[in-house]
């Protein structure tokens, strides 16, 4: 299509109004002592608000469009030992669908048939890359022999079960991703990403999305291990380190063996904690997201809160009882519910018709149930999947942390509640 000349002069004049008002919103902010600096940061500030919120909304719709409910079955694809204990397992849907897109930390929820088990058993496991379209990761740690052998049942555990029965090939049943531990992917703000052990696999989802993702944010990776048997994924991250400019890994022995060269096969010795972080980070100035043992989450929690780092600034999972989460709530002053109970308390169980005394030897009656024969479903055992939500006929629980799991009034976690008054339970 031809323009005609009136249409020229047009564009021209409104091309001219264009300018002229830009020229005054700008001499504007200059008589208003605005500099140019400040301006353009400005601009960028609001350029990056629209790119998230945009980001966020086409996540959003992805993630309805493509997420399901219940199960959905999955094809093991491929079986990758990453070392003598981990193994990777890469899965697509049976369906062929593309897969929705999921944050970076949050997990899978398994549905199980194990050997010796009478029913389906449940279990979480994060995934460990950064989020596709045609496949998910999990990478999962054999479980060792419990010190107790009369505890031993091999049959019973879901990571041996993984190891030593899942093959390429085989289907599982899976449900969507889900989990409130993830790295806000639309922001550019600097982050020092921790794992130990296992613990590596959310942090290396946040890792990997961070660098397919083109962002330059500075992004500091640790991984705790003991010595060079535990160390995994170790040309992937040489290679991320290597090709980054602003991603710093450093791997960290706490007990490394006669062979281990400190400078080939790591980089410190010691412990990851607050105390390393002073010698090797610029500042404190960072959000910390990390995922590991018991012990090394409760030092770091209070490590990073002894070097003035802001609570809101702390983030972590833990892949079993949430103790460090009950430390925090505990000493937030939100006036959050801290896992308070007295002794003495009676609780009734109606279907397995039982009525014992809560005598507090337990952490939460989830234990306390099945310490004593009563059968409870449970997964995550951190009020995250929802598996040991349970009816509650009458009385109160207190809750150790705030569950991140959906749950109604009248029924509770199990997995991190306590009573607060006699209690009769569906279980
Ligand atoms: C949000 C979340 C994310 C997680 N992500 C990961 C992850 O990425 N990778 C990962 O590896 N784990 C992860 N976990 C932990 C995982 O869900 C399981 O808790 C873990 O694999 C242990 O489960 P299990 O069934 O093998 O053992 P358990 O639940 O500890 O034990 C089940 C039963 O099996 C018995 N048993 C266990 N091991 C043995 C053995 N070797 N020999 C004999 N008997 C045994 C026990 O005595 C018990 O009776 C995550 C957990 C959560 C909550
Ligand atoms: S076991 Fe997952 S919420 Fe309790």
């Amino acid at each position: 299509m031809e323009l005609g000349a009136v249409n020229y002069v047009a564009i021209a004049v409104l091309a001219l109004m264009g300018l002229y008002v830009l020229s005054l919103i700008y001499n504007n902010f200059r008589a208003a002592g605005v500099t140019d600096r400040g301006i353009q940061a400005e601009i960028a500030y609001l350029r990056e608000r629209v790119d998230r919120i945009k980001a966020a909304r086409e996540f959003d719709k992805q993630k309805n469009e493509l997420s399901w409910n219940g199960v959905r079955k999955f094809r093991v694809e491929r079986k990758n030992p990453e070392n003598k204990d981990i193994c990777s397992f890469y899965l697509r849907p049976h369906d062929e669908r593309p897969l929705p897109p999921f944050e970076p930390g949050q997990y899978l929820t398994f549905k199980l048939n194990l050997p010796s088990g009478k029913k389906v058993t449940t279990r979480c496991y994060s995934l460990s890359d950064s989020p596709k379209s045609e496949y998910y990761r999990v990478s999962i740690k054999r479980n060792p022999p419990p010190k107790d052998p009369a505890k031993a049942d091999v049959g019973k555990s879901s990571s041996n079960y993984f190891h030593d029965h899942v093959n390429e090939g085989d289907i599982l049943d899976v449900q969507a991703p889900n989990g409130d531990f993830f790295l806000d992917m639309h922001r550019q703000t600097p982050v020092v990403l921790i794992g130990g052990g296992i613990g590596i696999t959310p942090v290396l989802s946040m890792l990997n999305a961070i660098v397919e993702s083109g962002s330059k944010r500075e992004t500091w990776f640790f991984l705790g291990v003991r010595n060079s048997a535990e160390h995994v994924f170790r040309e992937h991250l040489e290679r991320l380190d290597r090709e980054n400019e602003n991603v710093h890994v450093r791997i960290v022995y706490s007990k490394p063996d006669d062979n281990d060269e400190q400078g080939r096969d790591y980089h410190l010795e010691g412990r990851v904690g607050a105390d390393l972080f002073r010698e090797v980070l610029p500042s404190n100035n960072y959000d910390y997201y990390f995922c590991g043992p018991p012990p090394m989450m409760e030092s770091l929690f209070h490590g990073l809160r002894e070097w003035d780092v802001p609570e809101s600034r702390i983030h972590f999972e833990a892949f079993g009882p949430a103790t460090v989460k009950s430390k925090k709530t505990a000493d937030t002053e939100d006036g959050a519910a801290a896992p308070v109970s007295g002794s003495g308390f009676k609780l009734k169980f109606t279907r397995s018709e039982k009525e014992l005394v809560w005598d507090g030897s337990a952490d939460t009656i989830l234990e306390f149930a099945e310490a004593n024969d009563i059968d409870m479903d449970s997964g995550c055992r951190a009020g995250a999947c929802g598996t040991c939500i349970t009816a509650v006929l009458a009385g109160e629980v207190n809750y150790a942390t705030e569950p991140s799991a959906d749950v109604d009034k009248g029924s509770c976690l199990t997995c991190i509640s306590v009573p607060k008054t006699d209690m009769e339970l569906d279980a």
